[in-house]
């Protein structure tokens, strides 16, 4: 069994030990259990948002601290930088905050629930680098599970800077990030993909609640903003990292998207087009200066009309 099955077999087991219990510590607790004897890692459990600290919540391994202020340690950190964080080293993280001498790396997720953040998911390894792109993705998903069952689907619509400014106002996306999907190399720079040689294509990460927003729903939009027909380009942008594509991870979409792009083909009148509807294979997030870029760089370049994006809004 691969990682990534091993974690499809992990995410339907929790889903179905969660489905019937609504007090999160008991959640945390059973989910804190099934991580903890399904990975083998050395400490797995939950901190708890109580005002300005995390409270030590369920957890599975050794005594660990019980409070963690705002901003400090990696707990801390990724409650206050609202990401996961994965420390590959834990004597390089500034601030570390050593429960136990044993713990080499970590990985912390934090908890999602109507927009706000209410504890994370920790967890320690004793070996070094334990944590990787396959462990970041689905203990996200699992991590998700505690208090809204986030999904996750990734969009390639050429340029990824629009495309992530018109899927983060739709109302019921929860996290989006940008990055480089299904390529052939691992961890590239936004400078190798722009060679046009590593496969990967331009794409946005979107993370939804969906029983605030469906999947037929996104795919709809998402055809409003990319040229269906055109291949390898988008606007002015050029190239196949400039495809169009959607790419799910949960088989269950599959049927869902093909709809969708049953529906379009016959309102185009066309039997093929060039966007890909495909299981996502890879998703690099892009550097730091590409998230969010149109926030930050308001006049920079975007292939996208202004009225799509009122059509995300509203
Ligand atoms: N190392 C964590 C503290 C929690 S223990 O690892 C269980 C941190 O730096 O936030």
């Amino acid at each position: 069994m691969t990682k990534q099955e091993r974690y499809e077999a992990l995410y339907k087991q929790a889903q179905a030990l969660l489905a019937d219990e609504a007090d999160e510590i008991a959640r945390m607790a059973n989910l804190s259990a099934l991580l903890h004897a399904e990975t083998g890692f050395w400490w797995t459990g939950f901190y708890r948002v109580d005002d300005k600290e995390l409270v030590l919540g369920p957890f599975q391994g050794p005594v660990a601290c019980t409070r963690i202020p705002f901003g400090r340690g990696v707990c801390g950190t990724a409650w206050s930088e609202k990401r996961t964080i994965v420390v590959p080293d834990v004597e390089q993280f500034k601030g570390h905050i050593a429960c136990s001498s044993e713990s080499r790396s970590e990985i912390v997720i934090p908890l999602w629930s109507h927009g706000e953040i209410r504890g994370v998911l920790d967890i320690d390894s004793r070996e070094l680098d334990s944590f990787d792109e396959t462990d970041r993705v689905w203990l996200e998903r699992l991590a998700a599970l505690i208090y809204s069952p986030l999904k996750d689907i990734w969009f390639a619509a050429g340029c990824f800077w629009g495309a992530q400014k018109f899927f983060k106002q739709i109302d019921g996306v929860e996290f989006t990030e940008v990055g480089f999907a299904n390529g052939n190399v691992p961890h590239p720079s936004y400078k190798q993909v722009y060679t046009d040689t590593t496969g990967h294509a331009e794409c946005v990460h979107v993370r939804y609640n969906p029983e605030r927003v469906s999947l037929e729903r996104l795919a709809g939009l998402y055809f409003k903003i990319i040229d269906p027909l055109s291949l390898n380009k988008q606007g002015e942008d050029e190239g196949t990292r400039y495809r169009t594509g959607i790419y799910y991870q949960d088989d269950t979409d599959f049927d869902v998207l093909k709809k969708v792009f049953s529906e379009v083909k016959k309102q185009l009148g066309v039997e093929e087009m060039p966007v890909e509807l495909l299981r996502l294979n890879c998703f690099y997030p892009a550097e730091e200066y590409h998230q969010d870029y149109l926030d930050k760089n308001p006049t920079g370049y975007c292939h996208l009309s202004p009225e799509v994006f009122k059509l995300a809004k509203d």
